[in-house]
């Protein structure tokens, strides 16, 4: 026997698919928008900021994920400024996002993770058996095409522009009670292939942050 459709049960359907499924697109990932509020008190996460490399299995929540690259490299002025200062507002450093589901870059502006690689490439954003393991690997990309002027040398600068992104991302962990290590010890050609790198972006640090190993 034909069923007549219920027009209210298709809406109501199409409603709840539309609901679940949080990519805008095949490529991209919205992320919620980053809760800026709380969070300890600055001097108590200085005391809790330290290196730990051991991860626990645990996820992080897209949620969480959005307060961690606010916190590393964010816009915290109405005029596009952020939250790490950068050698003559240059913003030159790239966050790259590497988890289980896939390799992204965040595109800091719409707050999106844009799908780089879809298969899981974190063994790769460092030398250490423990890199493979942590729920999200950061990989700190700086693009030469936005560093201009002559004068003081451009890789110092990068270096010390990334340093900054690294300590929020530190301070971040210890007021969350996440573990976390940033570390130089990468192949960098082989990342930057995966990463799909072009030849005027260079990779300077990788950080692992997860869930410390109980
Ligand atoms: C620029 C830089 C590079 C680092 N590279 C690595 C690395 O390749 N592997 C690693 O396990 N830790 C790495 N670390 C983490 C340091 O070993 C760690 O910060 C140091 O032992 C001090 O420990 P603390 O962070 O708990 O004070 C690096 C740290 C910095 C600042």
């Amino acid at each position: 026997m034909h069923r007549k459709s219920n027009p209210f049960f298709g809406f109501v359907l199409a409603l709840a698919l539309f609901c679940s499924v949080p990519a805008l697109a095949n490529d991209s990932v919205q992320l919620p928008a980053p809760q800026t509020e709380g969070g300890k008190p600055l001097m108590q996460a200085l005391k809790d900021r330290m290196t730990i490399r051991a991860f626990d299995d645990r996820k992080l929540s897209m949620q969480t994920l959005s307060n961690l690259l606010w916190a590393a490299f964010g816009v915290n002025r109405p005029d596009g400024r952020r939250t790490a200062p950068s050698a003559k507002n240059w913003q030159e450093i790239d966050i790259y996002v590497a988890m289980p589901e896939g390799a992204y870059l965040w595109d800091y502006r719409k707050n999106v993770l844009q799908t780089v690689q879809a298969k899981d490439i974190r063994a790769l954003t460092g030398t250490q058996a423990y890199v493979g393991t942590a729920a999200v690997n950061l990989v700190f990309v700086a693009d030469y095409s936005r560093v201009s002027g002559g004068g003081a040398d451009k890789d110092v600068l990068v270096g010390a522009d990334t340093g900054f992104i690294s300590q929020n991302v530190y301070l971040f962990c210890a007021s969350e009670g996440l573990a976390t290590v940033v570390r130089a010890g990468i192949d960098r050609n082989a990342l930057a292939g995966e990463l799909k790198l072009k030849p005027e972006q260079k990779i300077i640090l990788s950080q692992s942050v997860g869930y410390p190993k109980k």
